[in-house]
Formats: C-alpha cells, sequence, structure tokens
C-alpha cells in the first residue's frame, strides 16, 4: 500500500468508525451470533491476491460487526467499562502509523520521553507524591506478575543469581483475598511461589475488605512455621464487588516485616482522578508499587496499564538485560523502559495516553466520572426502595451489586431465578451485566461507566431488570 492509497482508504476507514460509534446504540449489546460463526463466514485459506479495500469495509460492517459485543453502547453494565475514547483512539493510530520501535531509549527517544511525561502527569493527577515513577504495561496483569518477580527477588535477596527459588531452603508466601482479581492467583503462579504458598487471608463479611488482624495471625502463623513472607497484593476496588482493603493499615503490617506491598487498583485507579475518593487508597503512599488502568473507566483505548514503584532500580535490578546490541553512549543519562517490564519490543502507548489527556481534558474526564458516580448512586437508592429487592455491598463506586429477593425461594431457587432474569436481558441483546458469585450465591453486577452512559439509559435498565425478575418468578 502507497502512502496515496493509504491516505484514501484512512479516510474511509475513519468515516466508518465515526459512523459506527454515533449509530452503535441501535445494536444489540451482546454479540447475538454462535460460536464458530464468524470463523465459518471466513475463507479457510488466506487470500493469495489483493482485495480492494472496499471489500475490507463491506467485511468489517458484514463479518465482523455481528461478532462484536458493544462494550461502548450506552447500556452495557457488565464487568468493568472498557471505555475507549475517540480522542485516545487517534492516539493509537498515530502510534501504528508511525510504527516505532520501543527497544531500547535510542530506538525512540520519544516514546521514552513521552512516557515518562505522561505518566508523570497521571500521578500528579491522581494525587500521588513525586516519590513514584511510572511506566505503562499492556495490563494489570502483567503489572502484578512484575511486581511480585521484584517481591520474589527482594525476599530471596535475588535468588535468581544463583539456583533461583529451585535452590531456596525456605518456601516465600503471598498474601491476599478471595476477592481479589484471578491475575494475583495467576502471578503468584507463574512467579514460581505455587498455590500451596499463597494466602486468601479472610475478609469482613459485609464490605468484603481484607481483615487486618487475619492478616497479621497469617503472617505471624508462617514465621513462626519459617516461612518467608514476601509479597501482599491490595485490592483497591476489587472486581466482584469494589472492595477497598484498608491499605494504610496493611502497608504498616508489610513495613514492619519487611514484604513487598503491591496495590491492585486496576478499576479503581479511575476514581483517584478524583480528590474526594482518594481516601479509599489511603495509605497508598507507604506501599511499593501500584497499577491502575487508564483503559477501564477512565476511557485511554486498551491497552494501557499504569505500573508505579518507588524505587526503579530494584525494578531494573530483577528486570534487566543488556545486550550488546542495545548498549548505547547515553545509557547512564536516559530510562531504558526495557528493563522495567517483561517486554523487550514495547509500542508507543505514552501517545494515547497523551492524546486522551490533551484532547478531553482532565476536567471533562473528572465530570464523567462523577456523574458515573452519582448514576451508581441514585440506582441504588432505587433498588433499595423497592420491596424484595437488595443492594448486597455498600456502594464504594459506580458499581452496584444487586439481587432479587422474592419471598418462598430456597437458595438453589434463588440462584436459579437471579441467572434466568439476567440471562434473559443479556440475551435479548437490551442490555448487558455481568452476573457473578458472592460467598457462593449468584448476584448480578451493575457497573455503570460507559462513556455515553446517561441517568436515561440507567433508569431504562431497571425498568428492564424489574420487567425480566417478574417474568422469570411468571415462568417458575
Ligand atoms: C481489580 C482488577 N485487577 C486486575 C484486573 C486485570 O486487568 P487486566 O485485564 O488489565 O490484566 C482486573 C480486570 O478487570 C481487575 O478488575
Amino acid at each position: 500500500m502507497t502512502a496515496d492509497e493509504f491516505r484514501d482508504a484512512g479516510h474511509q476507514l475513519i468515516d466508518w468508525i465515526a459512523d459506527y460509534r454515533s449509530s452503535l446504540e441501535q445494536m444489540p449489546v451482546r454479540a447475538q451470533v454462535d460460536p464458530g460463526s464468524i470463523k465459518n463466514r471466513l475463507s479457510s485459506a488466506p487470500p493469495e491476491l489483493p482485495v480492494e479495500f472496499e471489500e475490507m469495509l463491506e467485511q468489517l460492517q458484514q463479518v465482523v460487526l455481528p461478532g462484536i459485543t458493544q462494550v461502548q453502547h450506552p447500556m452495557h453494565f457488565g464487568w468493568f467499562p472498557s471505555n475507549a475514547s475517540l480522542a485516545s483512539v487517534l492516539g493509537d493510530i498515530a502510534s501504528s502509523g508511525l510504527g516505532t520501535l520501543g527497544i531500547s531509549w535510542e530506538s525512540c527517544p520519544a516514546l521514552t520521553e513521552v512516557e515518562e511525561v505522561v505518566c508523570d502527569w497521571m500521578r500528579q493527577l491522581t494525587g500521588l507524591s513525586a516519590q513514584w515513577q511510572g511506566s505503562i504495561q499492556d495490563t494489570a496483569s502483567t503489572a502484578c506478575l512484575t511486581a511480585l518477580l521484584v517481591a520474589r527477588e527482594q525476599a530471596s535477596n535475588f535468588s535468581q543469581n544463583g539456583g533461583g527459588l529451585q535452590a531456596e531452603k525456605t518456601a516465600y508466601t503471598i498474601y491476599s483475598t478471595e476477592e481479589a482479581h484471578s491475575s494475583v492467583t495467576k502471578s503468584a503462579l507463574l512467579a514460581g511461589f505455587g498455590k500451596d504458598n499463597l494466602r486468601f487471608v479472610d475478609v469482613d463479611p459485609l464490605t468484603r475488605a481484607m481483615s487486618t488482624t487475619a492478616l497479621e495471625s497469617v503472617i505471624e502463623a508462617d514465621i513462626g512455621k519459617g516461612l518467608v513472607p514476601a509479597a501482599i497484593v491490595a485490592s483497591a476496588g476489587s472486581t466482584g464487588v469494589t472492595a477497598f482493603d484498608p491499605i494504610s493499615q496493611i502497608a504498616d503490617i508489610a513495613r514492619q516485616n519487611n514484604i513487598w506491598l503491591h496495590v491492585d487498583a486496576a478499576m479503581a485507579g479511575s476514581a483517584m482522578l478524583l480528590p474526594e475518593c482518594r481516601r479509599l487508597w489511603d495509605g497508598v503512599e507507604n506501599a511499593d508499587s501500584i497499577s491502575w488502568n487508564p483503559h477501564k473507566w477512565m476511557g485511554t483505548v486498551l491497552d494501557c496499564s499504569l505500573f508505579y514503584v518507588k524505587n526503579p532500580e530494584l525494578l531494573i535490578r530483577v528486570m534487566s538485560t543488556n545486550p550488546s546490541y542495545l548498549r548505547s553512549n547515553v545509557d547512564s543519562e536516559v530510562t531504558q523502559y526495557r528493563d522495567w517490564g517483561i517486554p523487550l519490543g514495547r509500542r508507543f502507548r505514552a501517545l494515547k495516553l497523551w492524546f486522551h489527556l490533551s484532547l478531553d481534558g482532565p476536567a471533562a474526564i473528572r465530570t464523567r466520572l462523577r456523574r458515573d458516580l452519582d448514576n451508581a448512586r441514585r440506582f441504588a437508592e432505587q433498588v433499595e426502595a423497592c420491596k424484595e429487592w437488595r443492594v448486597l455491598v455498600p456502594v464504594n463506586l459506580q458499581t452496584v451489586c444487586i439481587r432479587h429477593e422474592p419471598a418462598g425461594l430456597d437458595l438453589e431457587a434463588l440462584d436459579r431465578h437471579t441467572l434466568a432474569w439476567v440471562n434473559s436481558i443479556n440475551r435479548s441483546g437490551k442490555a448487558f451485566m455481568s452476573p457473578s458469585q458472592l460467598a457462593g450465591q449468584w448476584m448480578v453486577r451493575v457497573s455503570i461507566g460507559v462513556e455515553s452512559t446517561t441517568w436515561e439509559h440507567v433508569e431504562s435498565l431497571w425498568q428492564l431488570i424489574r420487567q425480566h425478575a417478574a417474568l422469570s418468578l411468571e415462568q417458575g
């Protein structure tokens, strides 16, 4: 494709995306396709000859679009918001168009230095002190793994330089809760700690936040057995119910015992743009690492996960590689982000964050976040005011966990009823929510926060929910 052909096709593609974004409210929220149906509409053999661009657009429209669950749809209330602001999409396109190679400062000085600057902007916007230095990772899962690898090396006095964990005489332990995201377990396993050494500390039965008394006693018991506590992963906004572990007290326990504290704020980091929400992660300054995803509620198109540490030297000591072909005579003066994480080749992700912050602006982002918090509060009030409906967990941010509990249903029948009404809404394509288990019982998470979701959308969701719940009861 020549630059002129690209210009022509690119204009058409931008028009197509703009039309798609302005019409997506007419589409079903959940993809209405059966497994395998998209594959069946594609040729099983790769094209030998070039396809016209118009034909590609037609295929996007006819084959791809039906296979997309519309997470940008205003009636999408599932999982967590995965906003993709169009301002950030432009930055992502710029990044792809530039075709940069981020393997060293020298391979793209702008990639490194824009990243340093936007990470620092985000630090300031979320009220973190200047002791934090950030990088952009693909996901919070990678950030958590990176944190646990550093924690492992800190606890084992850099065992990786010898026989690794395999040569250690004792086991290293990790502490989190069952509310924590599955990526915490995955990271602990990938970092070689082993399931036997991962502790799920008890939580408060109402708030689902980590109990610090339980944390203290489990750490004490482990030390008594000769084990070495290596890391605590605290959730600031857990996936299921947006629980906030008490970071301040956890940080004290971590410091007393020389344990690495990683704060997973994947979802709730966005809320920290609002000064009034920062009490929720009080004590975060005493953690060792923090990750959160602008690619969720804040709305920088996926993938864009911020990872902050206070001591980059430790990170670099664990992650650094210094192959001869990547050395340059400015190495002592510059940041080499390849030494801050796992991949060597890095995308120019900072561009989408830079575009997002510059074109939309933090003031407008904050207004939108506050609108969502208000909508969640109003929605929760309506649910609570309605007979036989319950809000199950305190609403910390924009996710409301609800259940319809009509009299006379035993626990099994209640589960069937919950799944019946939520699944029938999801099947209808009119709205989408995620059913999830809380202490073994099904409930429904209503996660408010898509960029285009207004109070009117939330109100029509509430009507839909009551209609489908009534229908489920009628049909038994
Ligand atoms: C609290 C929490 N941590 C981690 C993750 C994983 O995020 P990612 O998809 O960026 O790995 C999620 C995803 O929803 C999450 O809610």
